[in-house]
């Protein structure tokens, strides 16, 4: 492509210090240093991940930085090294990288690669410690090395796969975070049987994914948890069977959810980020053999006090990133999935803007109005 090697003037939006609504601005994007890719992003939807930067919710982010890590896009150049794709290629970012070296990538055990972003000592730079973006002659830095609130971006070739030319490039963003993390929640962490009963706590785009997993699993009840109830219509069309709110019972809501299924639920998932929502979850589940999950990212430095006793009875208590997938592997199968119709990721949308209205997109994940906003450049 005619701008392969040079510097790309784009918009993206410019997050200068938390607590700061985005500014859309024009930036520059350096060409891709060996093994990295740049891509043009086409659509990206804004995940809560996103607001916590915005909130300054991770004490070691950098700023200025670009957020954004569940979009879709094109290549418009690789660097020199680079073969898992070619200009032109569709592509979805990987929030994980699988590096497809590491001790994580070599066990078919876990997705933790650990050439990601936030192992050890967190930085918010390209891999090699310097930054492809810059503004008004500043440094901007990166995020999870997505960064897909830019028109352009650079990426790693551990963090990129390439989907099928077909795929709809404004629908499978949310294959980039929302969809995978909750439906791997369901189908890879908990490993929901047919027949089971299912728990989850929040109802925005990771737990109505989650929803759609325990409903793909066959789960005979799926229960839904949310202080909002303008979610409840969404989760019952998804799969869910019976929604609850906390505010409207005396009791704690896992004294509800005891009463409801007798022993406790056998799967419950946590898919708000709140260390009180996850003591819920974990006290919901049957006391036996219960499993419960935790996919939301409650602010750094948080503690989870649990009682010994819970799990010594046999609950089990884990988590998972991106739904346990190994993305690089994983993506592409489930796209085509998503294509042949197996589950229908569409209805997760309730907003689309042009990118330029990134500040109403956040405002109305703020304010519950959206599950996903997806934005198109
Ligand atoms: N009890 C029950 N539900 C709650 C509570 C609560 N105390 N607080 C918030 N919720 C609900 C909200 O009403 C909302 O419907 O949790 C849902 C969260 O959805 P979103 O804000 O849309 O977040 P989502 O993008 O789905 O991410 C969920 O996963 O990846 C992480 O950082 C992300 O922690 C976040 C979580
Ligand atoms: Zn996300
Ligand atoms: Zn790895």
């Amino acid at each position: 492509m005619a701008t392969a090697g040079k510097v790309i003037k784009c918009k993206a939006a410019i997050i200068w210090e938390a607590g700061k609504t985005p500014s859309v601005e024009e930036v520059e994007v350096a060409p891709p240093r060996s093994g990295e890719i740049r891509v043009k992003i086409v659509a990206t939807g804004i995940c809560r991940t996103d607001d916590h930067v915005l909130k300054g919710f991770f004490p070691n982010i950098s700023y200025p930085v670009i957020a954004g890590h569940e979009g879709a896009g094109i290549v418009e150049s690789v660097g020199p090294g680079v073969t898992c794709v070619k200009p032109g290629d569709k592509v979805i970012p990987l929030c994980l990288p699988q590096c497809g070296e590491c001790d994580c990538c070599l066990s078919p055990k876990t997705n933790y690669c650990l050439k990601n972003h936030f192992q050890g000592s967190f930085q918010n730079w390209m891999p090699d410690k310097t930054n492809r973006f810059t503004c008004r002659g500043k440094q901007v830095y990166h995020f999870l090395w997505t960064s897909t609130f830019s028109e352009y971006t650079v990426l790693p070739e551990a963090s990129i796969v390439k989907i099928s030319d077909e795929a709809p490039l404004d629908k499978v963003c949310l294959f980039g975070c929302a969809f995978p993390t909750g439906y791997g929640a369901a189908i890879n962490t908990a490993k929901v049987e047919p027949g089971s009963t299912c728990a989850i706590f929040g109802l925005g785009g990771i737990g109505l994914s989650v929803v759609i997993g325990c409903k793909t699993a066959g789960a005979s009840r799926i229960i839904g948890v949310d202080i909002n109830k303008s979610k409840f219509a969404k989760a019952k069309e998804l799969g869910a069977t019976e929604c609850i709110a906390p505010q409207d019972f005396k009791k704690p809501i896992n004294e509800v959810l005891m009463e409801m299924t007798g022993l406790g639920v056998d799967y419950a998932f946590e898919a708000i980020g709140r260390i009180d929502t996850e003591a819920t979850a974990l006290s919901s589940c049957h006391a036996g053999h219960g499993v419960c999950v935790l996919i939301g990212e409650p602010p750094a430095g948080s503690q989870l006090s649990i009682t010994p006793i819970q799990l010594i009875s046999g609950r089990k208590l884990t988590g998972c990133l991106v739904g346990g997938w190994k993305l690089k592997d994983a993506l592409p199968k489930l796209v085509s999935d998503y294509m042949n119709k197996k589950f229908n990721t569409d209805t997760l949308i309730t907003h689309v803007l042009p990118f330029e209205k990134i500040g109403e997109g956040f405002e109305l994940l703020q304010t519950g109005k959206s599950i996903r906003c997806v934005l198109l450049f």
